[in-house]
C-alpha cells in the first residue's frame, strides 16, 4: 500500500493524486483521499480500482490546504469503496490511512468498541474508531489518544491521522511499515516512499519504529514512544525525475529491461576502481572474511537472485552459501554455522518477511549486509552494511533490472572477498571483463526485441501453462524466467530442473504445451537437449535459449557466451521480454499485474 499526506499547500488535491500515482505500483485495488481547506470544508473521496478512477471521482470542489491519501493492497477485507482508506471515526471527526496489519483488531473491537458500528471489514477502521472513542468518551486530547491507541495496537503500521477539529496538524506514527516526513519551505509532506513526493522536496526525515510525529506546515515534531522529543537531520534523496517517468516507453517494464546494460556498467564503475581494486568498506570485507558461511535471505525475484549468487560466491570466494526464503526462514531457523554472516537481498529494502529475519539475526548479534536499490530503506538502516544496487527506481511490479543488478553486485563482492582472502583462484575469472561482456550481451538481446515479440506470439498464445527447464545455473535462471512469465501474463508457468521433469511432472505435457529450455552450460547441455527431445516426443512445443558456444541449427534464441556461472545475467533477458510481450498480446497491464504489490510490507 502507499501513503501520502501534505500540509500547507494550496494544490493539496493535486499533490495527493500525483503522489498516489507514483505509489500506485505498490498496490492498487482501491484508493482514497481526504482534503480539508482549514476553513470549515472537507472532502472524502474513495474508489475501488485504479488511481485514474479516483481521479475521475474527485470533483473540482475538492480543494484544501491539507490532506491525506492512500492506495490499498487488500489484506483484511476485499477491495471495495467502503474498505478503501481513509477510514472515518463514527462521529466523522477523525480520518486515518494505514499501511500494515493490526493483529489484535478483534480484541480491540471487543474491549473498546462495543457501541460502535463498524462499516468496513478492515483492521484499519478499528484503529480510527479506537481513537474516536478515546477522545470522545475517554476525554483525551487527540495527541494523547493517538499515543494511547498506539500502545494498545499490536501490529505493523504507518499511520497518518487527521482530526478535523485541528486541521493544522497531521498526526503520524510508524511501526515496521516504512514512513518518511518530507521537509518543505512553508509546507511539509508525509509519504511511505520518497518517490511519491520528490516533486515537492528532496529532503526527508526517516522515522523509526515506535515514533510519533506531529507535522504542521512549518514544524516537524518528532517524538519517541515515551513522548520525548527526538531530533534527526533530514537526508537528501538523489532522484532524477526522469527516473520515475516512462519517457517514451509504453510501459516501465520495458524501460527497465532496456536499462540493464547501463545498470551493469554503472555498478562496475561504482564498485571496481580503475586500478582493479574494489570500492567496498574494508570493514565489510573483514566481516565477510571472518564468516564460515553466508546466509542469503530474500523473497520473490530477490530470492532467485540469491540462488544464482550461491554458485557464483561459492566458486569465486570459496565459502559455503545457503539461500533462504525469508518467509520460511524467520520461523524455522535451521541450525546455523558457528560464524554466520547474513546477506539480505531486497530491491525495495522494505519486505516485511526479510525484515523480521533481520530483526532476529540482529538480536542474536550476527553481522549483516543488505543489498538494496533503495537508500535509507528499513533493511538498509538496520543491517550493519549496505550495498546499493544503483539501478534507479524500479517501478514495474515485475522485477527485472534489480535481479541482474543483484547478481552483478554479488559477483563483484565475491571477487573482492576472494582477493582479500588471497585465494589462488581469485583472478581465474576476470569479473570486470565478464560484466562488460554481459552488458554488451544484454544490449544485443534487447536490440532484437522484434524477434522475441514474434516468438512470444508463436509460443505462448492460447496456452494456459508453460515450463522453463534447465540444469544447474540454468535451473536457477528457469525459476526466475517462470516467475516473470506467470506474474505478468497469468500463464501458469513452472521452472523445473530439466532432469527431474521425467520423474513426475512430465505427465502434464500435452499436445502443444510450451517448454522453454535454457542451455548455457557445456557440462549439461547434451542432457538438457535430451530432455527437450523427451517432451517434444510427447507433443510439447519447444523453445531453446542457448549460449552462442553451444548453439545448434534450430535453436531459436542465441545469447552471448559468458562464464557459465554468470550466464543468468544474459539468459534471463529474453525471458523477461517473452513475459512482457506475452502479457501485452493477452491484453493485460504488464506494469500492474492483478493481486500483486511491488513492496510487500506485511508478513
Ligand atoms: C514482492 C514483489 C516481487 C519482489 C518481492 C521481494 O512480492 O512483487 O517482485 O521480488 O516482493 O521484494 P524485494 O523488494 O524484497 O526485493
Amino acid at each position: 500500500c502507499g501513503i501520502v499526506g501534505v500540509i500547507g499547500k494550496k494544490d493539496t488535491t493535486e499533490i495527493l493524486l500525483k503522489g498516489l500515482e507514483k505509489l500506485e505500483y505498490r498496490g492498487y485495488d482501491s484508493a482514497g483521499i481526504y482534503v480539508n481547506d482549514q476553513a470549515g470544508h472537507d472532502y472524502l473521496v474513495k474508489e475501488k480500482g485504479k488511481i485514474s478512477q479516483l481521479e475521475s471521482a474527485v470533483g473540482p470542489e475538492v480543494q484544501g490546504m491539507m490532506g491525506i491519501g492512500h492506495t490499498r493492497w487488500a489484506t483484511h477485507g476485499a477491495p471495495s469503496d467502503v474498505n478503501a482508506h481513509p477510514h472515518v471515526s463514527q462521529s466523522g471527526r477523525f480520518y486515518l490511512v494505514h499501511n500494515g496489519v493490526i493483529n489484535n483488531y478483534q480484541e480491540i473491537k471487543e474491549q473498546y468498541l462495543k457501541g460502535v458500528n463498524l462499516v468496513s471489514s478492515t483492521d484499519t477502521e478499528v484503529a480510527v474508531q479506537l481513537i474516536g472513542v478515546l477522545v470522545e468518551d475517554g476525554g483525551l486530547d487527540t495527541e494523547s489518544a493517538f499515543r494511547k491507541a498506539l500502545s494498545i495496537i499490536d501490529g505493523s503500521y504507518a499511520f497518518l491521522l487527521v482530526d478535523r477539529e485541528e486541521p493544522d496538524k497531521l498526526f503520524v506514527a510508524k511501526n515496521k511499515s516504512p514512513l518518511l516526513v518530507g521537509v518543505g519551505d512553508g509546507f511539509n509532506v508525509v509519504c511511505s516512499d520518497a518517490l511519491a513526493m520528490v516533486a515537492q522536496t528532496k529532503d526527508f526525515v526517516e522515522l523509526h519504529d515506535g515514533e510519533m510525529v506531529i507535522v504542521t506546515k512549518d514544524k516537524i515534531q518528532l517524538m519517541d514512544e515515551q513522548g520525548n522529543e527526538v531530533t534527526r537531520k533530514p537526508y537528501h534523496v538523489n532522484l532524477d525525475p526522469s527516473d520515475i517517468s516512462k519517457g517514451t516507453y509504453p510501459y516501465y517494464m520495458l524501460k527497465e529491461i532496456d536499462e540493464q546494460p547501463a545498470v551493469l556498467r554503472r555498478l562496475v564503475q561504482e564498485y571496481i576502481n580503475e586500478d582493479g581494486t574494489f570500492n567496498f568498506d574494508p570493514k565489510l570485507i573483514d566481516a565477510l572474511k571472518e564468516a564460515d558461511r553466508l546466509y542469503i535471505v530474500a523473497a520473490g525475484t530477490s530470492y532467485h537472485a540469491g540462488l544464482v549468487g550461491k554458485p557464483i560466491i561459492e566458486q569465486i570466494a570459496q565459502i559455503p552459501v545457503e539461500v533462504e526464503l525469508a518467509s520460511e526462514f524467520g520461523y524455522h531457523m535451521p541450525l546455523l554455522s558457528k560464524k554466520p554472516f547474513f546477506i539480505y537481498l531486497s530491491q525495495s529494502g522494505e519486505t516485511a518477511d526479510s525484515r523480521q529475519v533481520l530483526v532476529e539475526t540482529n538480536k542474536r548479534g550476527f553481522p549483516s549486509l543488505t543489498l538494496t536499490n533503495v537508500e535509507a530503506s528499513t533493511l538498509s538502516r538496520e543491517a550493519d552494511f549496505t550495498l546499493l544496487l544503483k539501478a534507479g527506481p524500479e517501478i514495474a511490479v515485475a522485477s527485472t533490472k534489480a535481479y541482474t543488478a543483484q547478481i552483478t553486485v554479488e559477483t563483484i563482492l565475491a571477487q573482492a572477498l576472494a582477493v582479500a582472502k588471497g585465494l589462488p583462484s581469485a583472478n581465474d575469472l576476470d569479473v570486470k571483463h565478464q560484466l562488460g561482456l554481459a552488458a554488451n550481451g544484454i544490449q544485443t538481446i534487447v536490440d532484437s526485441k522484434d524477434d522475441i515479440e514474434q516468438l512470444a506470439h508463436e509460443f505462448f498464445a492460447n496456452t494456459r501453462n508453460a515450463f522453463y527447464i534447465g540444469r544447474g545455473i540454468d535451473y536457477w535462471a528457469s525459476l526466475e524466467a517462470a516467475l516473470k512469465l506467470k506474474e505478468v501474463s497469468y500463464i501458469q508457468a513452472e521452472g523445473f530442473a530439466a532432469g527431474e521433469l521425467k520423474h513426475g511432472t512430465i505427465s502434464l505435457i500435452e499436445e502443444g504445451t510450451p517448454v522453454a529450455a535454457i542451455i548455457t552450460d557445456k557440462e549439461t547441455a547434451s542432457h538438457t537437449r535430451g530432455n527437450v527431445q523427451e517432451v517434444q516426443a510427447r507433443g510439447a512445443k519447444t523453445l531453446k535459449i542457448v549460449s552462442e558456444d553451444l548453439a545448434q541449427a534450430g535453436d531459436q534464441i542465441i545469447i552471448p557466451t559468458l562464464e557459465t556461472v554468470l550466464s543468468p545475467l544474459v539468459s534471463i533477458v529474453p525471458t523477461q521480454l517473452l513475459a512482457y510481450y506475452a502479457t501485452l498480446q493477452r491484453g493485460y497491464n504488464v506494469d500492474q499485474p492483478r493481486n500483486l504489490a511491488k513492496s510487500v510490507t506485511v508478513e
